[in-house]
């Protein structure tokens, strides 16, 4: 959720000239509805029939009108009384059972769709999601299913009952007598082009119409998320007015789309009008003139009068099935997004290494972490600029730990998402005891790499599980307590329930330093061999940082570690340190070598502002300043 989130808004849905087949575009639904496929032609099949059952009714009016009616045969009209009440029951049973066949196999479909989505978004790589706002990916995850769920159940059976109702009433028109039929039939080519012209534009405007939708989503999800900042600087009118911006672009669209179906509207109800009342006029004369029934007259208007439903309603069939493949179009704009490699998640376990490589690791069995001209761009940075990693050589040997350090925006946070693969480098490679990481499993990987990260993210579950969360199934109460006392979060206890105590959205209910410490835990508890923490100790004072430090020191005795630093007193928890600056490692050393060999080193750790960035460290709000001496005053610690 930053700055860059607002500026990406518009990108991924950026393109409504595409043109799209809406039938190739909806038939995309077809492994889903698969599934479900009987009962939905079992509805589609009643539906035609109980549509069909309405037209009988006006051939039992012709019988009628030349039969009991002419010879004024009252046991006769009676008959014909009941036999419309009986089609009249039958069709309305018919379309009852029709709504019976496909409410629970269609919630059925949504739930399935829902499911598969989720399953991918967690699938896809920090990449895909550093580019999409988390709103567009809701609504597609909701309006858009709940769309295609109303499509299935309704257009897409009506789209066909309507066609064969029309197809049939249009032969029984034609047999009644040919002349009128053609009459009333004469409005169907230009019923028929403009639906053709209008359905283009409403699927631009519907498209537009769901992204924004998606934008209003993000926007109402990011301030409630960010409603601290929002109050804390005032900013709830300035909010409120970038959503009744989005709001009322929005309503222009909507506005539009209703434009546009008030336009076919009127053409597809006024022609057919006008027909009917032509065929009715020129009926009444051929009927005084002696050759046309009065019977086939009542049968061939009151068929024509029953079509009129089944016209109408195309239109708006049409607008919802347009909205529909909009919603397909969206929902699989994220299914066909790459994921991480299928077979990574399914052989954990597996001891890793590509076919076809000989099992490097017995040569460098104790090798260590080692970055070999590792190179990484952001995939969404303008193409020409320099990248931000180029050409990264770092050896951090098997059970050593190393600072990494380097100014504000050097691709500290970035290098250090390579290691478990969260990006994946764009030049060189990474190996862990001499296997280049991408040729384990990530299951495999992630198991051997923690990581804890700059901002840390809790859940809203209990301490407990956000802290075991970084283990294997088979963590006990041990592992979480000795994890806890490694990150000094023993504070977890003394919480009303304990680590049972659930910690609200986002684990806002505790404050930045115990989140950090939860966060360390949770990269700790799971004895990792390579541990990559990013800046773990930034929110804490300087006399738990010690107590963190000193536990943290005996845990990383047998551990691999990276660990970025902007404070001296968290460098001096390492072996080493590594300096990154202009896109690679330009100084390795301890501490005190750095100090005295490196100028942009001794800048660095002394805080003095460098000439183009500002001081490398701002405390976090949350730290007990009135305690806290300056930053580097505990580097006299060594
Ligand atoms: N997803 C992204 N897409 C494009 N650019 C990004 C992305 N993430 C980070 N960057 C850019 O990469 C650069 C390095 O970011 P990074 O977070 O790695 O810096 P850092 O060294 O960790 O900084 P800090 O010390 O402030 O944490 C920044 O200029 C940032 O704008
Ligand atoms: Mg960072």
């Amino acid at each position: 959720m930053s700055v860059r989130t607002l500026a990406m808004m518009a990108t991924p849905h950026e393109n409504p000239e595409v043109r799209r087949s809406t039938v190739r575009t909806l038939l995309r639904l077809w492994p889903f509805v698969r599934p479900v496929r009987a009962r939905l032609s079992g509805a589609v099949a009643v539906a035609v029939v109980a549509s069909c059952t309405g037209l009988v009714i006006p051939l039992v009016l012709k019988w009628m009108v030349d039969g009991p009616v002419a010879r004024r045969d009252p046991a006769g009209v009676w008959l014909g009384a009941l036999w419309l009440l009986l089609l009249g029951i039958t069709e309305a049973l018919l379309f009852g059972l029709r709504r019976w066949l496909v409410a629970r196999p269609l919630s059925r479909v949504e739930a399935d769709m829902r499911a598969a989505l989720y399953r991918r978004l967690q699938r896809l790589p920090v990449a895909f999601h550093d580019r999409w706002p988390s709103g567009q990916l809701l609504s597609r995850g909701t309006a858009d299913l709940m769309l295609l769920r109303m499509f299935l159940a309704f257009p897409l059976t009506f789209l066909v009952v309507n066609s064969v109702t029309i197809a049939a009433g249009v032969v029984i028109m034609l047999v009644q007598d040919w002349a009128l039929g053609l009459v009333v039939l004469g409005p169907a080519v230009p019923v028929l082009v403009t639906c053709a012209v209008v359905e283009r534009r409403y699927a631009l405007a519907s498209r537009r119409a769901q992204d924004q939708v998606g934008d209003l989503t993000t926007l109402v999800e990011e301030s409630v998320l960010g409603i601290r900042v929002v109050k804390g600087f005032g900013r709830h009118h300035s909010q409120a007015r970038a959503f009744r911006e989005l709001a009322i672009g929005l309503r222009g669209t909507e506005l539009h789309k209703a434009r546009l179906l008030a336009s076919i509207w009127a053409v597809i109800m006024a022609l057919p009008e006008l027909a009917i009342g032509a065929a009715l006029v020129l009926g009444v004369l051929r009927v005084a003139d002696g050759d046309l029934s009065a019977g086939t007259l009542v049968a061939f208007l009151s068929t024509a009068l029953a079509l009129r439903w089944p016209v109408e309603s195309i239109g708006f069939l049409l607008a919802m099935s347009q909205e529909a493949a909009t919603a397909t179009e969206r929902y699989f704009e994220v299914m066909d997004e790459a994921p991480e490699d299928a077979k990574d998640f399914s052989d954990a376990g597996d001891t890793g290494g590509a076919p076809g490589r000989p099992a490097p690791r017995a040569a460098a069995e104790r090798d260590g972490l080692r970055f070999e001209g590792v190179a990484f761009r952001h995939p969404d940075v303008p193409d020409g600029s320099a990248p931000l990693l180029d050409g990264v050589d770092l050896h951090i040997r098997r059970g050593e730990s190393m600072a990494l350090v380097g100014a504000t925006g050097s691709g500290k946070t970035t290098l250090t998402a390579l290691v478990p693969r969260l990006y994946e480098v764009t030049g060189g490679r990474i190996t862990l005891d001499g296997v280049d990481i991408t040729a384990m499993s990530r299951a495999e990987l992630r198991a051997r790499v923690a990581v804890a990260f700059e901002e840390p993210t809790l859940f809203s579950a209990s301490v407990a599980e956000n802290v075991l969360m970084g283990a294997g199934e088979d963590a006990d109460r041990t592992d979480l307590d000795r994890a806890l006392a490694v990150a000094r979060a023993d504070f977890a206890h003394q919480l009303p329930e304990g680590p049972d105590t659930r910690v609200g959205e986002q684990g806002l209910s505790l404050s930045g330093g115990q989140r950090q410490r939860l966060a360390l835990a949770r990269a700790v508890v799971g004895r990792p061999e390579f541990l990559v923490l990013d800046d773990p100790l930034s929110a804490l004072d300087v006399h738990t940082e010690a107590a963190v430090e000193a536990a943290l020191r005996q845990v990383l005795a047998d551990t691999t570690a990276l660990i970025v630093a902007h404070r001296p007193s968290t460098v001096l928890l390492a072996d080493r340190v590594a300096l990154l600056s202009g896109g690679r490692i330009t100084a390795v050393g301890t501490h005190r070598e750095l100090l005295r060999t490196n100028a942009e080193y001794a800048r660095l750790m002394s805080g003095e502002p460098t000439p183009d960035e500002p001081a490398p460290h701002e405390p976090t709000p949350h730290e007990p300043l009135p305690h806290e001496p300056a930053p580097h005053a505990s580097e006299d610690r060594r």
